[in-house]
């Protein structure tokens, strides 16, 4: 299975791909995740990184794609994946989709979780990541809406989106999405 999950910070994209691709035995890529540990290891590219992160932008399209070229053509032979928190744009999506032609493996499904502004906030302060502050949740909010869901329509339009209700328990929200895998 060649899948990813898009939603607003805080729909529990991490949350759910981790257990899934636990699960199913595929490859967890999260280029939030694959960033912040670059940043925690103090390489150039963690320190380009760190400001924006801690704003809530968007890090360099160009330093996004290098990490995610490198870790899906050194995935073993043969296994899925599950993206998360990728592509984040329109110039990011069409980029993966020139990449995954390449290998010949395209995008198989996109699931969309959807869940109140509200919900999201709660559950980002109740975290209390670096980045989980009242105002840079709000700019990474709006960073999602004025670029990431446009992605939407996008996928809406090649036929690859589903859409998820992200209310409710872990468990809950992950059998929904196991019952779009399958
Ligand atoms: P990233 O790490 O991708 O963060 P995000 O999209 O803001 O998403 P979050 O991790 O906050 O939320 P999530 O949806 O994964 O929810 P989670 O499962 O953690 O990106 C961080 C930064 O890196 C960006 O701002 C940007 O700077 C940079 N970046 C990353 N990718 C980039 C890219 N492609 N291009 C450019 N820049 C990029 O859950 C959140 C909380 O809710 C957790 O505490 C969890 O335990 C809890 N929770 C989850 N599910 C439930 C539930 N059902 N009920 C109650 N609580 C729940």
């Amino acid at each position: 299975m060649r899948a990813m999950l898009l939603g607003p910070p805080g729909a529990g994209k991490g949350t759910q791909a981790q257990q899934l691709a636990s699960a199913r035995g595929l490859l967890h890529l999260s280029t939030g995740d694959l960033l912040r540990a670059e940043v925690a290891a103090g390489s150039p590219l963690g320190q380009e990184a760190k400001a924006v992160m801690a704003r809530g932008e968007l890090v360099s399209d160009a330093l996004v794609l290098a990490i995610v070229r490198q870790r899906l053509e050194t995935r073993s032979e043969g296994e899925g994946w599950l993206l998360d928190g990728f592509p984040r744009n329109l110039q990011q999506a069409e980029a993966l989709e020139i990449l995954l032609a390449e290998l010949g493996q395209p995008i198989e499904l996109v699931v969309l979780l959807e869940l109140d502004d509200a919900l999201l906030i709660q559950r980002l302060l109740n975290r209390g990541r670096d980045d989980d502050n009242e105002a840079v949740i709000r700019n990474r909010l709006e960073v999602y809406r004025q670029q990431t869901a446009p992605l939407i329509q996008h996928y809406l339009d090649q036929g690859l989106l589903q859409a998820v209700e992200a209310e409710g328990s872990v468990e809950q929200i992950g059998a929904r999405i196991t019952a779009l895998l399958e």
